[in-house]
């Protein structure tokens, strides 16, 4: 049992979720509460992330996915996009080695087409420096989109009843689920018991959507760089108190 001493109460954390999934969002906003460009909402986003990681690792989470930018995203301004495609080479020299030193493995998911080669590089530096670290797992979802995922899984899938590996009526949930870039985590924890999205929307943003089927959700106002430690206990301390049926009684 975890505890953090608030003014008030302790909150108590009894269940820990395995895989918790963070739409981190509300940097834009951050910035410009301050009088500063978007970009310098990103530059705190990391040093949330990083926080929460190992946070995240202290409380035995096993796995953090986490939203960094979607197939949308390319919509911002070029500036912005370029600026955030960076991100994974300021993070690798900045953070991964504190989060190396925590024993956290870094993977990633999302389309790689279309991502500079600078910014493949960084995450496949990242992903070869941890791949022996057996702590918490920070999978990154970078030019991630939901629905491809399952478009791309339907065409190898296509392709593989097509060569003769199964029949149509072969395939199950389970078989899908091999398919998915999600197939890269531990078995047992492909799919995230919590999923929280910061800044005040609620949706998800097709981060997920098969994953997501019995996730809980939880929603706060907190904008990305102000979600800290304290903020994934009152997360999780709601996750606490939810019951998860998964379609039973
Ligand atoms: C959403 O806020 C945030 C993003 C699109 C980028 C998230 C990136 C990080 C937190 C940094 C870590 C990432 C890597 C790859 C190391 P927003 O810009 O949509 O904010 P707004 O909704 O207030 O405009």
């Amino acid at each position: 049992m975890f505890t953090l001493r608030r003014k008030k109460q302790d909150i108590k954390l009894s269940k820990i979720p395995a895989h918790i999934g963070i739409i981190m969002d509300g940097n834009g906003r951050w910035a410009k509460k301050r009088m500063k460009p978007r970009v310098f909402g990103h530059k705190a986003g990391m040093d949330a992330l990083q926080d929460v990681t190992i946070a995240a690792s202290e409380l035995g989470v096993k796995i953090l996915t986490v939203y960094a930018f979607s197939t949308e995203n390319w919509a911002r301004p070029q500036e912005e996009v370029k600026f955030i495609m960076n991100l994974p080479v300021e993070f690798f020299d900045k953070y991964v080695p504190k989060l190396h030193k925590n024993n956290v493995r870094i993977l990633v998911i999302g389309d790689k087409e279309g991502l500079p080669a600078a910014t493949l590089d960084a995450l496949e530096r990242a992903r070869e420096l941890t791949k022996h670290n057996s702590g918490l797992i920070l999978n990154f979802a970078l030019n991630y989109g939901g629905r491809a995922e399952i478009v791309d899984a339907v065409k190898l899938i296509a392709q593989d009843v097509l060569d003769a590996r199964f029949n149509p009526g072969d395939i199950t949930e389970g078989l899908i689920a091999d398919y998915l870039m999600t197939s890269n985590l531990p078995y047992l924890y492909r799919d995230p018991d919590l999923i929280i999205r910061t800044s005040g929307e609620l949706r998800l943003s097709n981060f997920l959507p098969w994953q997501a089927a019995y996730s809980e959700l939880y929603f706060t106002d907190t904008l990305w760089p102000d979600f800290d430690k304290k903020a994934l206990y009152l997360a999780i301390e709601e996750f606490n108190h939810r019951h998860r049926r998964f379609g039973g009684v």
